[in-house]
């Protein structure tokens, strides 16, 4: 069942989402090589809990810390650690869930560190192309797959890129994972008719290789990888329908 928010529910989605914003661009501006993945996460857990907030992901169905750290053909989940040293040429996703007031705001992106190659910025820039080319179909009256699904996979697809297809975005507000799924790509499946008052994620994982397939580590049951190995890009952002068309709840 898709929720519906209220006014009272939306402000309180709104601030949470803009709190999980700052928190995403203050962790980020900490990158660099040398740095590991758990000294992002320990900033990060600072940051959120300065603001009054939790971290959703901390304790969620048994993940262990408060973000999500995914490098190079890490897709998502990837597990934040002390043993994680971040390099030069590196490529990580960091993905921010806030909890303030009991609203979730849910949003990540992807970083170079230091000077990726060409092919590893081209990856990034057009999956951040690719979310925003569908948050801009957004808007009621619009099916999920028409302003997301078949949006996302026709340009990803110019590329030679592949969209993730075991995972994707979500509703979100009330609760961490609401209804509707949100798959990145085109299916019959997402048939929602989208309406004023809904708020979800919007969060296409792209991989650099025509594969699309992904795997599981199974020493740890959460980081997914690509299964050939190649790199991966995620950008995500909690929407609002509106009257009008959508609002971009996790923009700085
Ligand atoms: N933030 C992720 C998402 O976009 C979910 C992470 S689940 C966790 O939906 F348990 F790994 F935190
Ligand atoms: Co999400
Ligand atoms: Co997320």
């Amino acid at each position: 069942m898709v929720i519906i928010k209220n006014s009272r529910q939306i402000d309180g989605i709104r601030k949470s989402s803009h709190l999980a914003a700052i928190v995403l661009n203050r962790t980020a501006s900490l990158i660099r090589p040398g740095i590991t993945t758990q000294d992002l996460n320990n900033a990060a857990d600072f940051f959120i809990r300065q603001h009054g907030a939790t971290p959703a992901p901390l304790g969620y169905n048994g993940y262990p810390k408060s973000i999500c750290t995914s490098v190079n053909d890490v897709v998502c989940h990837g597990i934040p650690s002390s043993k994680v040293i971040l390099k030069n040429g590196d490529i990580i996703n960091i993905d921010i869930t806030t909890v303030l007031d009991g609203y979730y705001g849910d949003t990540s992106a992807t970083f170079p560190v230091g000077q990726p190659s060409e092919s590893a910025r081209q990856l990034i820039d057009r999956t951040q192309a690719a979310l925003a080319l569908a948050v801009s179909r957004v808007g009621p009256g619009v099916t999920v797959n028409d302003c997301i699904g078949k949006t996302i996979a026709t340009f990803i697809g110019r590329f030679g890129y592949s969209v993730v297809r075991d995972l994707g975005g979500h509703g979100v507000g009330i609760k961490f994972h609401e209804d509707p799924f949100i798959f990145h790509f085109d299916t019959d499946k997402n048939n929602t008719i989208l309406k004023a008052g809904m708020t979800f994620t919007i969060e296409p994982m792209i991989n650099a290789s025509s594969d699309c397939r992904v795997v599981i580590d199974s020493s740890d049951g959460w980081t997914v990888r690509t299964a050939d190995g190649s790199l991966s890009a995620q950008f995500e952002h909690t929407v609002l329908v509106t009257r009008s068309g959508c609002e971009v709840l996790t923009k700085l």
